[in-house]
Order: structure tokens, then sequence, then C-alpha cells
């Protein structure tokens, strides 16, 4: 458990660096066991979910080197076709290597990903697409098993526009025998890094960002080079650590187009923001109005930084009406940020937050990443000393959040 201390009201001021995208990052590090040969990954953030994905790699019989930010894959012949338990639990996004080696070996094991922090987050859109494309699918002592001899180009309707699931069935559908188009596909930016990727490796795909993806499957796939995008729910918990503190912070680099709807928001609040190219400037004073949001998939307002803006909306002029409509549940954070005097009634998926004119600091527990972000920045706004207890989950996705945050003159430490 490490506790970090944070003394509240320090105006930030400098320039925060945004590291190479978490969500991105992790798919391609799983395409890349689709062509034997080194794949080099650049831009990669020491995050926890990386070293993750590299022991899991690292399990299924892949060299792994990782000098800098930047991630060398060396992949075999022959590779190992299970994800254990031990990793899979650690980290729901190690089911991302089965579209992968369905494609490359014909099977794959993957232990099934249990229920994590915020909600129950099941993979049955990816197993009913996997079924579609020829697999068999069996469920067995936690484990799923599927194997298909030959995976076949299909059209797939997509129940709902899962991330993980657009991903994995493209990396299948990549080597599959004809053309699959995804339907209703995810439009997040992290799924046209996963298409551009795999056609670096020679595949045919095409559509990623808009609903319907084509993908023309090769007979095989050769390794890549690719520089990872900067990661866009980074650099949003950024800029609204900068509207809650106040001050003049700077981002870079980022695609301003990919927090678009986030920027929309805190305009809406009344903070002021310049874009230009690959950098992002607040202008704050801490004082802002209350606005309304719900989460949506992409190119909608983002649920993972639906925790960090709630943070904000407990200090807003005025009351703001909240809706989390991607998980079941994401307001763990709520209990913590009422210790710190915020006034926050849930309803089902919806949480009505009447501004306070202060938070005071207070010990509060992490109890998933993006909840732990929003209450660091609580803390970052908040009269007083706030300590913050993490049992590791900050880290899994971001790459020297204290080290970034004390670079624009934050008063935070880990204590040990
Ligand atoms: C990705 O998760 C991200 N993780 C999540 O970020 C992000 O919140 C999510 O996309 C939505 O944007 C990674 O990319 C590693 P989904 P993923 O499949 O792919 C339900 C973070 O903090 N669902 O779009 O798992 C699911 O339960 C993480 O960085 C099914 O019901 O998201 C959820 O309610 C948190 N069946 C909703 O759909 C399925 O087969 C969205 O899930 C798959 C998903």
């Amino acid at each position: 458990m490490r506790r970090i201390r944070i003394n509240g009201r320090r105006q930030l001021k400098g320039f925060i660096p945004i590291s190479g995208a978490k969500n991105a990052v992790l798919k391609l590090m799983a395409a890349a066991l689709m062509a034997p040969g080194e794949s080099v990954i650049h831009n990669v953030p020491h995050i926890q979910d990386v070293f993750t994905m590299i022991d899991l790699l690292k399990t299924l019989g892949v060299g792994v080197g990782f000098e800098e930010n930047t991630l060398r894959l060396l992949v075999g012949e022959h590779i190992g076709e299970e994800a254990p338990h031990e990793l899979v639990r650690k980290m729901r996004a190690s089911i991302q290597v089965m579209g992968p080696l369905l494609g490359r070996l014909g099977r794959v094991r993957v232990s099934l990903p249990g229920g994590c922090a915020i909600g129950e987050r099941p993979i049955d859109f990816h197993l009913k697409g996997f079924r579609q494309l020829g697999a068999q699918i069996r469920e067995e002592h936690g484990y799923i098993y599927a194997e298909a001899k030959e995976l076949h180009g299909v059209d797939i309707q997509l129940d709902y526009p899962s991330v993980g699931a657009t991903e994995n069935l493209m990396m299948a559908a990549a080597l599959a025998k004809g053309t699959t188009q995804i339907r209703n596909a995810a439009r997040e930016p992290e799924i046209i890094e996963v298409q551009n990727f795999l056609n670096q490796m020679g595949a045919r795909i095409r559509g990623a960002g808009t609903d319907v993806i084509r993908i023309d499957g090769v007979e095989a796939l050769h390794p890549a080079e690719h520089t990872v995008i900067p990661d866009r729910i980074e650099a949003g918990t950024y800029l609204v650590a900068a509207a809650m503190a106040g001050g003049e912070v700077t981002l870079h680099p980022v695609i301003p187009q990919h927090v678009s709807s986030l920027i929309a928001k805190l305009k809406e609040a009344g903070i002021e923001i310049q874009v230009e190219d690959d950098r992002i400037t607040v202008h704050s004073t801490a004082s802002f109005r209350a606005v309304n949001f719900q989460s949506l998939p992409y190119p909608g307002f983002p649920t993972d930084l639906l925790p960090q803006v709630m943070a904000m909306m407990t200090l807003a002029k005025g009351t703001s009406v909240i809706r989390e409509t991607v998980y079941t549940n994401r307001y763990k954070h709520v209990s913590e940020l009422r210790r710190m005097g915020a006034n926050i009634i849930l309803a089902d998926r919806s949480a009505v937050v009447q501004g306070v004119p202060a938070l005071s600091g207070a010990e509060v527990v992490v109890p998933d990443l993006r909840a732990g972000a929003a209450l660091v920045l609580a803390g970052l706004a908040a009269h007083g000393t706030t300590i913050v207890e993490d049992d590791g989950h900050l880290g899994r996705g971001y790459d020297n959040l204290i080290g970034k945050l004390q670079g624009v003159g934050a008063e935070i430490m880990a204590l040990e």
C-alpha cells in the first residue's frame, strides 16, 4: 500500500509531458503475437499494465526488451496458447491476446476475467464474434477454450460498440479466410491505432474510427515498428487537475481532437482553453460553473474521465447532473469524495452534485484507477492535507503521476 500526501490549494503552473496511450499499447503488444520476428513499439509508458502484459507475453514465449520507452518484442515460430489466471485476474486487457492467438494458432485458452471494481464486465460480445468467425468455444473450470481449424470472414453486428471486442475481432479476422465486416464497431482512437499497426504488419483493414470496419484476411503477417499516440485519458486527467487547482498548465504532446468532448465541457464550465496543433494550455482561476454530462462511447464523453470531472463538479457553482452509461458501477469514488465534504446524491447510474465552497483534506482510499485519479485531483483543490492510500491502482495507468504534478508546483509526495 502506498500513501500519497497532498497539501491542497497550490496553483499549478508549467508544462506536463503526456505519455503513450495505455489503452493502445496493450493491444499493439498483443497484436505483435501474430507475426514471428521482432516488432518494435515506441513511446511506451512505464505503467504497471505494460509490465503485466510483458509478463503475459513472456509466458507465451516472447523475448522482451524494454529500454527507455521502446519495447522490442521477439516473437518465435512457436508461441504458447494460454493466458493464465494470475495474469488475467490482474488485468482484464489480458483477454486481448485471444484474437491474435486464435488467428495465428487456431486455438487459445484464457482464464475468464474476474469482475473488477467498475462492474462485472463480461466478454460475451468477444465470444459471440469468435463463434461467427468459425471458432468453437467452451468454458470449463473458469477458463475459456477457443479452437478453429480455420477462421472465415463474416458479417458481424456488435450488440454494443465494445472497444475490446472490436479490437479482438479485428485481430482474429486479419488472418481469416475472406472478408469480415464489423458493424456497430467502437470508434475510439485506440481502434485506429490497432488498425494502423496491423496494416503495418501486412493486414488489410480499413474503416477504423467509423462504425463499420472491413478486414480482408491475409495468409500471414510480418513484424512492424510503431510509435504510440499520446494518452488522451492521461491528458484529460491533467486538464481537469489544472481547471480545479487553478493556474496555467500546458500539456504536450496531445491530439486535441481526442479530448474534444472534455474541452467542450470545460469551456462550458467557464475554463479558458487554448488549443494549438499538439499542445493544449489551460488557464484557470479555479472558479467555474456546474455542467451536466453523461459518459458515452467515443466520440461521446469518455467514461474514463467521468470520476475526474465529477471531482471538479463538487466545487462548481451550481448543481450538475452526471450519468454513467458505459459501466454498471463507476461511483466507488463518491463515498470518498463525500468524506472530503462533497455533496453528491446517487440514483442508479446518475449522480447529482451540488457544488460546495470548499473540500477539506482527508484520508481517502483508492478503489480503482480512474477513481484514484479523481481523489488525487480533489486533494489538489482541497483545504489542508489529503492522504491518498493506493494499493497499486494509480500506477497501473499513470506514468510518473507524482513527478508530473510536482513539476507544475503541486505539493504532492509519496510517503512510502
Ligand atoms: C476499454 O475497456 C478500456 N480498457 C477501458 O479503460 C474503457 O473504460 C472502455 O474501453 C470503454 O471506453 C482498455 O482499453 C484496456 P468495452 P473494454 O468492451 O474494452 C460491456 C481504463 O481506465 N461489455 O467497450 O473492456 C462492459 O461490461 C479502462 O483505462 C459486455 O457487456 O470496454 C462495459 O460495461 C477502464 N460484454 C461496456 O460493455 C463484452 O463482451 C464497455 O466495455 C464486452 C463489454
